[in-house]
């Protein structure tokens, strides 16, 4: 049985990978963070009955110690590295521990693995953050588009990359760079702008709120659903030699249009419901995104299941369900 580690289990990704690995036969550690309320640790898992068929360890990015622990007494075949300060604002109020975690934490993972367990192989969770506003001619971004991140998430994601990159080279380990483009589920934080949207619009149309308050509707994302986004990571970690790949849809839509189509289908027009509020505004947006996952598929196989449509649905079902 073969044994991964995850940090940043907790987390969106981290939920649906566990699942994944689990239905593939994986015993599957991951690292939590100690909350005050107790039961916000695993709040994900628990809610998903994930909590009993998971092995979950005390520890921090930030906290050495913690992670040869746990390195050491799990041994495992693979490392996905999954968490992070993942809230692109929020970086900008917390530019320093956002670098730390998402920096420096990464280099404290990948140290543990190269001097306890060299043999497993290594996945670092890099963005499509990490291109800022670099976009090639033919209006997307490839393995070849210059990173110009425009936030200390991206600046930090950009260091966690290079990182990467040199101690497979430099150590001749098997490490892979995930680039993965913006990804969303019914399992989102609920202030990113997809699920912030989808709650926002169940939420009036039960009559629960007036108006849903938004910062800019005009950038535009490549969003794909979570839960295809985790087959690819065990895809990368998994392909014969460590690389780096892009996972995407290669589809955009700007924030306003993802406002038309999750109003609509609860039919009502959104433009009379949003306002916006520069409190959600970024000191420098990042303003189009668009990625080719061409490698991915030819090399790896991967293909994604769900459209954007049908994930959204997925996630206004879940919110009209719980409100
Ligand atoms: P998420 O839901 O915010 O999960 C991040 C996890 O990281 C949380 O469980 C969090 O713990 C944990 N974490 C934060 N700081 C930590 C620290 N210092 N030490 C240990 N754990 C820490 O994010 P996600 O959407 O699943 O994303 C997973 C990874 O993919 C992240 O690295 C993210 O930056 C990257 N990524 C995400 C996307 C996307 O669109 N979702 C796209 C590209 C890359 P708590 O639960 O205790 O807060
Ligand atoms: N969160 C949020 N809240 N975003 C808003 C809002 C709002 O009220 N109003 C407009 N937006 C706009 C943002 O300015 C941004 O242009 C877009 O919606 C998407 O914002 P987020 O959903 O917060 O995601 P992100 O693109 O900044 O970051 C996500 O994707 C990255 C990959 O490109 C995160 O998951 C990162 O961790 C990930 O690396």
């Amino acid at each position: 049985m073969k044994k991964a580690l995850i940090t940043g289990i907790a987390g969106q990704d981290g939920s649906y990978l566990s699942e994944h690995l689990l239905s593939l036969g994986y015993e599957v550690h991951g690292i939590v963070r100690r909350h005050s309320v107790a039961e916000n640790q695993n709040h994900r898992l628990d809610k998903l009955g994930l909590n009993e068929h998971v092995h979950t360890h005390y520890g921090d990015l930030l906290d050495y110690p913690s992670l040869v622990r746990i390195t050491q007494e799990v041994q495992p075949d693979e490392i996905y590295n999954l968490g992070a300060m993942s809230h692109v604002r929020v970086s900008f109020d917390m530019p320093s521990f956002t670098i730390q975690t998402n920096a420096l934490g990464v280099l404290n993972m990948l140290e543990v693995y190269r001097t306890l367990v060299p043999n497993a192989k290594f996945y670092q969770a890099s963005s499509s953050e990490m291109f800022g506003n670099s976009v090639d001619d033919d209006g997307v971004q490839r393995l070849t588009t210059p990173m110009n991140p425009v936030s200390p998430y991206g600046c930090a994601k950009v260091m966690g990359y290079n990182l990467v990159r040199h101690y497979r080279h430099a150590y001749k380990l098997h490490a892979c760079n995930g680039i993965l483009f913006n990804h969303e589920s019914p399992r989102r934080g609920s202030n990113f702008v997809t699920n912030k949207v989808v709650k926002g619009a169940v939420s009036i149309k039960k009559g629960l709120q007036d108006k849903l308050e938004l910062g800019n509707m005009d950038s535009y994302r490549d969003w794909g659903h979570s839960k295809d986004y985790v087959r690819a990571m065990h895809m990368i970690i998994n392909h014969d030699e460590p690389d780096e790949f892009i996972v995407a849809t290669g589809e955009t839509h700007s924030v306003r249009d993802l406002c038309e189509q999750v109003f609509s289908k609860l039919d009502m027009d959104y433009r009379d419901y949003i306002v916006q509020n520069p409190k959600y505004m970024r000191p420098e947006e990042l303003k189009y995104l668009k990625g080719d996952s061409s490698k991915s598929r030819k090399v790896l196989g991967w293909e994604p299941e769900y459209t954007f449509s049908s994930m959204l649905d997925e996630m206004i079902e879940r919110w009209e369900r719980e409100l």
